[in-house]
């Protein structure tokens, strides 16, 4: 049984109309040829697969694994990378993307790891945004589905302890420590 949740924030079809409306504006802004999209799991996983199956286009997919060391909820800003193949990315276009801004330590440290590659052009994109989070570190964030409360939230492909992956909507949870 699917653990019960205290609210949903993102309907299932608020969702869908936004993975629409962002494979618009990238496929509009790479018209120019084949695309990269590099997605950070395991949270992005969702995403990921909704959004290049939206894009009308050439398109190369790869996955960077990081975990962030967290308390229940919290993200202490250390990452643990898992180091899986990358494609090549030099000189291409690259997209990457993650789930959730938060402190924007993953992003980062996904962000620093690609431009190493020495793509020809690197933009990112999240699906949420956290309001009024505590960043430790900022990095340019080209494309977004939704600025959100500064709350925990699960579903769409973000968890809490490894549950509520699967849900198509994104929403609060009964916490433990609630
Ligand atoms: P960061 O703090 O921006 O580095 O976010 C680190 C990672 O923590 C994200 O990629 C998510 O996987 C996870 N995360 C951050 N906020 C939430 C949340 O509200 N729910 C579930 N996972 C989260
Ligand atoms: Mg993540």
């Amino acid at each position: 049984m699917i653990p019960s949740i205290k609210s949903v924030i993102i309907t299932e079809d608020q969702i869908q109309h936004k993975i629409r409306l962002l494979a618009d504006q990238i496929l509009h802004d790479f018209s120019d040829g084949p695309l990269v999209i590099l997605s950070v799991l395991k949270g992005s996983f969702i995403f990921h697969a909704d959004l290049v199956r939206a894009l009308a286009m050439d398109i190369e997919v790869g996955f960077i694994s990081l975990s962030s060391y967290r308390g229940a909820t919290n993200s202490q800003g250390e990452i643990n990378h898992i180091e899986l193949p990358l494609p090549d990315l030099k000189d291409k276009n690259v997209l990457l993307l993650e789930d959730i801004y938060d402190t924007g330590a993953s992003m980062a440290y996904a962000y620093e790891l690609c431009k190493k590659e020495q793509p020809k052009i690197l933009k990112t994109c999240v699906l949420l945004i956290k309001k009024g989070a505590k960043r430790i570190v900022e990095t340019p964030i080209d494309y977004y589905g939704f600025s959100i409360p500064n709350l925990f939230v699960v579903g769409y492909g973000l968890d809490y302890q490894e549950r509520y992956r699967q849900l198509p909507f994104i929403a609060e949870p009964y916490l433990k420590e609630n």
